[in-house]
């Protein structure tokens, strides 16, 4: 996808956003399934992958690796060689967190790893610790130099039991997806349950793997000698299924959501219900209404099956504008309230008490440029211009289309009056 630093959205406030939308693969999961694949010689097929520069950025990242890698449609094929390379440079790691996936299957593979230390969004501190203590505790040697995690095993790992002192998606994956090739059993305690991860235990499984325990908190993983490649379908994206969703609720709209899924989105419709919306299966996905001005909700982002600190900048944009006073508490990443001092340029009424924001909702926000920081930021941002009176232009569009496939595009089907520029 083609993207400048410079692009930014323009969006003229006062639309009810009406009609249908379809929900492409998770970013969140087709990353780390391109990463694991590097655990098979030979070529895996990822099938319903979206649209969006980290997309690119993985493949950039597996081909440096010595990989073959082909984007076509909506699909990646990825042929791996039998000795991939070993170090994943700071240059492309730092344009994206989940490049830190390639450690797990690097090392279990090839024996040892070398990452940059990843970039990726200014959400917060982001630690690494889990992933090396687990790593070390499968009998890898693992240690942080001149930016980079060296992560070593040449005679492989052997299974061990795991309690992580938090359920991180990231740290969960990397030793999950080591733990597969490691000699005896290896457990997981307080695993992270996201349907992502779920997926990369699928995928994983596709290719051979012994694992049970997937979407609880406890994974068990027994090891086998060799894996083979696979071709897998991505499950459908949740976060921008839960954008669209805040899009209907915030605007007054109505949007059918095709991919869809409201087995991925329990806690985040319930509150949304709560809101005032109505939200209804279909027959592929949920449809999701709102006839009055949303009434404001508390909520407090959690690990899945908590409320996805993803969807933090859009329930924030919806009580910026609901009937009432609401408290917004991060327990995930500290720096997500950054967002906020952008929202506010918008007369959003919010103050922010260490993890807690205190919102008073007004009826309507008020046009101004304002930047992205991150994805999920740059996207509430767009959402908060659609209820703002005049214009607002977006900076930093790149952020977007990370994680968005033709955004503008779809809100401009929607009725939104945006354009990119
Ligand atoms: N943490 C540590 N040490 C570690 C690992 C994590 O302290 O070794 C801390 C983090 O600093 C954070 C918390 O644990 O405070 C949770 O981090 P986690 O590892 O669960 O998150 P992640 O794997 O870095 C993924 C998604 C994020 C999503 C979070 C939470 C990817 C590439 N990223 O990040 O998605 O918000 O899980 O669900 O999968 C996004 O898509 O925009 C995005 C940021």
């Amino acid at each position: 996808m083609a993207s400048s630093s410079l692009d930014r959205f323009r969006i003229t406030g006062g639309c009810r956003l009406e009609g249908e939308v379809t929900v492409t693969g998770a970013k969140n999961s087709v990353l780390k399934l391109m990463a694991a694949s590097l655990l098979a010689v030979g070529t895996t097929t990822i099938h319903n992958v979206p649209d969006i520069a980290d997309v690119d950025i993985m493949a950039d990242l597996l081909t440096r690796l010595g990989c073959t890698v082909k984007h076509e449609g909506s699909v990646v094929t990825i042929e791996v060689p039998a000795a991939p390379l070993h170090r994943a440079d700071y240059d492309l790691v730092r344009k994206m967190r989940a490049s830190i996936n390639v450690l797990g299957p690097l090392v279990a593979r090839v024996g040892k790893a070398e990452v940059a230390l990843p970039g990726g969004d200014a959400i917060g501190s982001r630690g690494l610790d889990f992933h090396i203590k687990g790593l070390e505790s499968l009998g890898a040697t693992a240690h942080v130099e001149h930016g980079y995690v060296i992560a070593e095993a040449p005679n492989g790992l052997t299974g061990t039991a795991i309690e992580l002192d938090f359920p991180s998606v990231g740290a969960t994956e990397n030793l999950m997806t080591a733990a597969v090739l490691a000699q005896g059993v290896t457990t997981i305690d307080n695993a992270a349950r996201e349907p992502d991860l779920v997926d990369l235990g699928e995928f994983l499984i596709g290719m051979g793997a012994q694992i049970d325990g997937l979407g609880s908190p406890l994974i068990t993983i027994t090891g086998v000698k060799e894996l083979k490649p696979t071709d897998h379908t991505t499950i459908t994206d949740r976060i921008i299924a839960g954008t669209w969703a805040f899009a209907a609720a915030m605007t007054q709209g109505d949007i059918t959501i095709h991919g869809g899924r409201a087995d991925h989105m329990e806690v985040m419709l319930e509150k949304l219900t709560h809101a005032g919306a109505i939200v209804t299966s279909t027959q592929d996905g949920i449809r999701v209404q709102m006839n009055q001005r949303p009434r404001a909700i508390d909520v407090a982002t959690l690990p899945y099956p908590g409320f996805a600190t993803d969807l933090l900048p859009f329930i924030i944009g919806m009580n910026a504008v609901a009937d009432g006073h609401s408290i917004v508490t991060e327990n995930v990443f500290e720096s997500r309230f950054m967002f906020v001092n952008e929202l506010m340029r918008l007369g959003a009424q919010i103050t922010v008490d260490g993890h807690h924001a205190s919102i008073d909702g007004i009826p309507q926000l008020s046009g101004a440029p304002v930047e992205a920081t991150d994805i999920r930021a740059g996207a509430g941002l767009v959402l908060a211009a659609l209820v703002s009176d005049g214009e607002t232009t977006v900076d930093g569009a790149f952020h977007i289309d990370r994680g968005y496939p033709n955004f503008a595009e779809q809100l401009v089907s929607l009725g939104a009056k945006v354009s990119r520029e």
